[in-house]
């Protein structure tokens, strides 16, 4: 057995109660054992006695699941026709989380009912429509609906991409994590919850699954980066076939990145459900309860940091691959503080968790300060910045990061507009990263992360700087790119992150669905709607791409796949809030008074004095 292959694993046999779990990730120290586990022994099972197992990405209508079973190897989850069935103490913990409903999803007889349009027979609304005449968001449903994943015959996720002449599908062929959010999103504007339900439940499950990588495992509550349902011969039978989940935790990813932010997407997402349907059965599942708390116990841990904000490696989010955003960027500081926020409203107070709301609490107020006060940056912060004194060793460091006006970039000083701001990409000691990236910006607006002024003065910068943000296609991923010898120092020489393409300073269609539920949170929603419309003008026509190159983003991207999902879900979820604004209301986490105040508190009791040595006491420099 190869040293890959050998996992740490936390043996769950002697378990008794279904919720011994919440207590045990919670309250005790595993006791871990060095057991050799196989790749092909992992993963949710589902088996096909009749061999019609299969991965449907496209119209999956007319198949019979019949003689399904769904199992979670190595646990010994097991189902019969998808409905679980209770088969030794480790099987109750998790199989509760089973759809039980097989065939019956919502999607799934609106796919029986709507043949998908090969000829663009049918439109999204159910009306009969002749080829050519389709809207573009009619065609963007169908492609949608035909990027969904099937699983023991239930809809739970869409592929990342689903281009017919794509020649090398790497991973695209996975569901993702965080490009599901605005397909899930899509689905519950339009009354199709399973699909969203099915997808938290079980992503819930591949979150406590074996993963190493080299004898190493992460923490608990990571969830993966990715999915695949894969088909393969069951066991010792060679006429049947049965469907596997395959998780990837980053152990199989490129650079091999943790996927940070699929959990605090997760959590997101679980309380937009329970808000836009109305049922809060899910998120009051032990085993989801379970499910939250092991993502906040993975976040909230104690480590060496003096920041609140999350500690991470290069690669952790949207922006998977090198491109120095290591430490505490700040898309992953946005959602972790809307995971938290979204999370405090979930969890249901019980015996054990007082600590961890505690914790919780403690660090909502902690990182609402110091991502206000330190990642703000204006017209007035950049001249406060180049007026710096460094080297201060005291308690009342106004540089306390000290910070070099060196390093202010040339192109920040006429770039900044005099009405409006933006977060800074990054914070480390001696280190700030002005560039601007648009995720964690648009989402610290959605999650009141930004104080209501930030909010509106980001969208004033947006404004402001349309045609470098915006140009031919919304919305750039971040601004500046990085270029020469920056370029070839930070990205590593990566040739899909050259200047203006991909990640370094590409435009993502995708971003739209942020951007309009920021712009209709600040009450301005005819942003987003030029946005739209700036789209509207050539997306479909480019056959969905991922990304767009050059400095306006005129090209399609260089390696961009076409028909990728989230730039088709992204779209749908833009046009179907800008239709419905009162929508957006689950997606957006307002500021409550408690953390008004207790944020408030502390500004008034000013940190800087609060450890600080007396009046009389001079801070002394080294
Ligand atoms: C790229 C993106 C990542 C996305 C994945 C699948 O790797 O950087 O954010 O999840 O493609 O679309």
């Amino acid at each position: 057995m190869a040293a890959s292959e050998t996992v740490l694993r936390i043996p769950l046999g002697s378990l008794s109660q279904s919720c011994y779990l919440a207590s045990f990730f919670v309250n005790s120290t595993p006791n871990l054992s060095f057991k050799p586990v196989s790749r092909a022994k992992r993963g949710l099972r589902c088996t096909n006695s009749h061999d019609l197992s299969r991965v449907s990405t496209s119209a999956a209508r007319g198949d019979s699941f019949h003689g399904s079973n769904c199992a979670l190897r190595g646990k010994k989850l097991v189902s019969n026709i998808c409905k679980c069935q209770k088969h030794d103490v480790e099987e109750s913990i998790r199989s509760t989380l089973l759809p039980s409903d097989g065939l019956s999803s919502e999607l799934k007889s609106d796919l029986d009912e709507k043949p998908l349009p090969v000829n663009g027979s049918v439109s999204s609304n159910g009306n009969a429509q002749s080829a050519g005449t389709k809207s573009i968001e009619d065609e963007a449903w169908d492609l949608l609906r035909q990027s969904v994943v099937f699983y023991c015959g239930s809809p739970i996720g869409t592929i990342a991409a689903n281009d017919p002449n794509s020649t090398s599908v790497l991973n695209y062929d996975q569901v993702f994590i965080r490009d599901f959010i605005p397909s899930g999103i899509a689905f519950l504007l339009k009354g199709e919850y399973d699909i969203v339900r099915n997808f938290i439940l079980y992503t819930l499950q591949l979150q406590s699954w074996e993963k190493t990588m080299d004898c190493h495992s992460p923490g608990q509550g990571l969830m993966p980066a990715s999915f695949k349902v894969k088909t393969v011969p069951l066991d010792g039978d060679d006429s049947m076939t049965e469907e596997v989940l395959d998780p990837d935790f980053g152990e199989a990813a490129i650079g091999r990145v943790a996927p940070v932010d699929s959990g605090l997407w997760w959590i997101i997402l679980l309380r937009a459900y329970g808000k836009c349907t109305g049922d809060l059965s899910v998120q009051e599942r032990v085993d989801v309860q379970t499910g939250i708390k092991m993502i906040l116990k993975l976040c909230l841990a104690d480590g060496f940091d003096m920041f609140p904000t999350l500690l991470v490696t290069d690669g952790s989010c949207m922006i998977d691959r090198r491109m120095g955003i290591h430490g505490h960027p700040l898309e992953i500081q946005a959602l972790f503080y809307s995971a938290l926020v979204c999370a405090r409203e979930m969890l249901t107070p019980e015996d054990g968790s007082a600590d961890l709301i505690r914790a919780l609490n403690n660090r909502l107020v902690a990182l609402n300060f110091h991502i206000r006060e330190y990642y703000w940056l204006d017209l007035k912060k950049i001249n406060e910045i180049y007026r710096y004194q460094t080297e201060e060793y005291s308690y009342d460091a106004v540089n306390k990061f000290n910070i070099y006006p060196d390093q202010i970039p040339s192109w920040l000083v006429d770039f900044m507009p005099n009405r409006g701001g933006y977060l800074i990409g990054n914070l480390q000691p001696a280190h700030m990263d002005f560039r601007f990236f648009s995720l964690g910006n648009l989402w610290s607006i959605v999650g009141s992360l930004a104080s209501n002024e930030q909010s509106h003065a980001i969208l004033d910068f947006i404004e402001a700087k349309w045609a470098e943000l915006v140009a031919d296609m919304p919305f750039k991923i971040c601004y500046p790119a990085m270029e020469g010898e920056e370029w070839r120092i930070i990205t590593g020489s990566d040739p899909k992150n050259t200047p203006w393409s991909y990640h370094n300073g590409g435009a993502w269609p995708t971003l739209l669905w942020q951007l309009t539920v920021a712009s209709i949170k600040m009450g301005r929603p005819e942003i987003a709607e030029k946005a739209v419309e700036l789209a509207e003008r050539r997306i479909a026509q480019d056959k969905w791409p991922e990304y767009y190159d050059t400095k306006r983003a005129r090209f399609i991207g260089k390696q961009a796949r076409l028909y990728q999902t989230w730039s088709i879900a992204g779209y749908l979820v833009a046009k179907l809030l800008l239709a419905n604004p009162a929508a957006a209301k689950f997606l957006i986490s307002e500021e409550d008074s408690d953390l008004r105040n207790a944020f408030s508190c502390m500004i008034s009791a000013n940190p800087r004095r609060t450890r600080g040595p007396k009046k009389t006491q001079q801070p002394f420099i080294v």
